[in-house]
């Protein structure tokens, strides 16, 4: 992409109402802007960032076995009704009526709708397991939209449903989502907590919460520091063996971790040394629910098991905050200059800045690395507008590219070119061919997940 017919109004200014960083910088960077309260249009580097998230969480449930779908972000009421959510839900719902006067929502979450779904197609024990997925735009009519992206009204979100014959089945289910969120945080380059949290208007009593520690978080959070040595890398996880599957969770969730709301000052002493014991704040990036029957009894959703009984379905949900994450990074991954974007989620990988715009030289030079790279499959976003190179500099730190491509006159004629890793400010002079070899080694074309092809 060029810059000169892109899309990027930075700001110079610093937003007045922007209270934390991420919103800061988000504004700042031109990837978002308010359209309303807690309502966002995602500008074109927003929208890039936005998409490579979807993405990760695309990879990581299709790896786990769970299924893409897509419902609509309206809802008739009545569904509402059968499960006798419509009246508890309250002001936090939007509700609307059409011109027939039959009453909508702007749907905050899906169980009614899935449940339906699966009510109508699934009849056997041989349907199961099921796990179906989308990833869909959610209202929320939150009394106090703030933060930007982090509390916003209408916010991007990944919720699951899985669909299973007993309680154990469920279980492993629940299991499996928490050791693919935890990937999918990880890949992002996110440490996110399992931590034992309430249920609030979705109901059960088996939850997680998945936290990012940050200053700024809203939800107070009590651990041992023995869990944020804990990771899952690149081990090999087969989602189908309950036996690895719930070790991991156990891994995972043995460590005191627990949000204010389920917080036992008792449970805590016992259990944590005095000197592992951390209080802070956090982000609530996903959660996960295990609930029974909670829906599948109201709304008559069963299949005939192998005795040939007609039995409730046993569920639960499981939620990411897509939009959410976009700004939990950036609260995660910044300095005072701008934004610095872990690879995996970074608008683009590299940013080439042309120090002498109009040199027939330079341009020369900068057109052949931009196509180069291009072809190559590395995504480049190209300075190729006239400002100096004190702003050029200062767009590219605040928009947080990981690497910085730099060809000047001088540069040039030595033979070299700079490559700036944004994140530890380190420059190498590098022949032009050698920075492509190096780039393209690291961002080459992009290997697909196998099932997540078609992406
Ligand atoms: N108002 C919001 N703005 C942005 N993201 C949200 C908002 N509400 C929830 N999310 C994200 O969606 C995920 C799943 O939602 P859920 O747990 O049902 O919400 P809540 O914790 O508010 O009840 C949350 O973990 C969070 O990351
Ligand atoms: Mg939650």
């Amino acid at each position: 992409m060029r810059l000169s017919r892109y899309f990027l109004p930075v700001l110079k200014e610093t937003p007045a109402d922007a209270q934390i960083a991420s919103h800061r910088l988000m504004l700042r960077a031109g990837m978002i802007r308010q359209a309303s309260a807690g309502i966002y249009s995602w500008l074109p580097l927003g929208f890039r960032v936005l998409k490579k998230i979807e993405r990760i969480v695309h990879e990581e449930q299709i790896r786990a076995g769970h299924i893409p779908m897509l419902m609509p972000t309206l809802q008739s009421a009545d569904l509402w009704r059968e499960s006798g959510r419509y009246d508890d839900y309250g002001e936090e719902m939007l509700r609307i009526k059409d011109r027939h006067g039959r009453e909508m929502l702007y749907g905050p979450t899906n169980e009614e709708l899935i449940t339906d779904i699966v009510r109508a197609h699934v009849t056997s024990y041989r349907d199961l397991p099921l796990t179906l997925y989308h990833i869909q735009w959610k209202f929320r009519d939150e009394i106090r939209p703030r933060f930007g992206v982090m509390r916003g009204r209408e916010f991007y979100m990944k919720d699951g449903y899985n669909f299973d014959l007993t309680r154990e089945d469920a279980l492993h289910a629940y299991n499996r989502h928490m050791v693919s969120y935890i990937r999918t945080y990880e890949r992002m380059g996110l440490q996110a907590i399992p931590m034992r949290a309430a249920s609030g208007p979705i109901g059960g009593d088996n939850t997680h919460e998945f936290l990012v520690l940050a200053d700024t978080g809203e939800s107070e959070v009590f651990y041992d520091a023995a869990i944020t040595d804990l990771r899952l890398g690149n081990r090999e996880v087969d989602y189908n063996d309950r036996e690895q599957v719930a070790a991991i969770c156990a891994e995972f969730t043995t460590p005191y971790a627990r949000t204010d709301e389920t917080h036992d000052p008792a449970v805590f002493e016992a259990e944590v040394p005095p000197e592992r014991r951390r209080q802070s704040r956090g982000i609530e990036v996903g959660q996960i629910f295990y609930f029974g029957t909670k829906y599948s009894e109201p709304m008559g959703a069963t299949v005939v098991n192998e005795k040939g009984e007609r039995v409730h379905l046993h569920m639960g949900s499981h939620g990411i905050g897509v939009s959410r994450l976009a700004g939990a990074i950036i609260e995660a991954f910044h300095d005072e200059r701008g934004i610095l974007w872990p690879e995996e989620v970074a608008p683009f990988q590299v940013g080439l800045v042309n120090l002498r715009q109009g040199d027939a030289g330079t341009d020369a030079a900068c057109e052949q690395l931009y196509a180069q790279l291009q072809a190559a499959g590395v995504e480049v976003l190209y300075d190729d507008t006239d400002e100096r190179a004190g702003a050029k500099f200062a767009t590219m730190d605040l928009i947080g590219l990981p690497w910085r491509l730099t060809v000047g006159p001088r540069g040039l004629k030595a033979g070299v070119v700079e490559l700036t890793e944004r994140r530890t400010g380190a420059s190498e002079e590098l022949k032009p061919q050698e920075a492509v070899a190096r780039l393209t080694a690291r961002f080459g074309p992009r290997r697909a997940e196998p099932d997540a092809a078609w992406l």
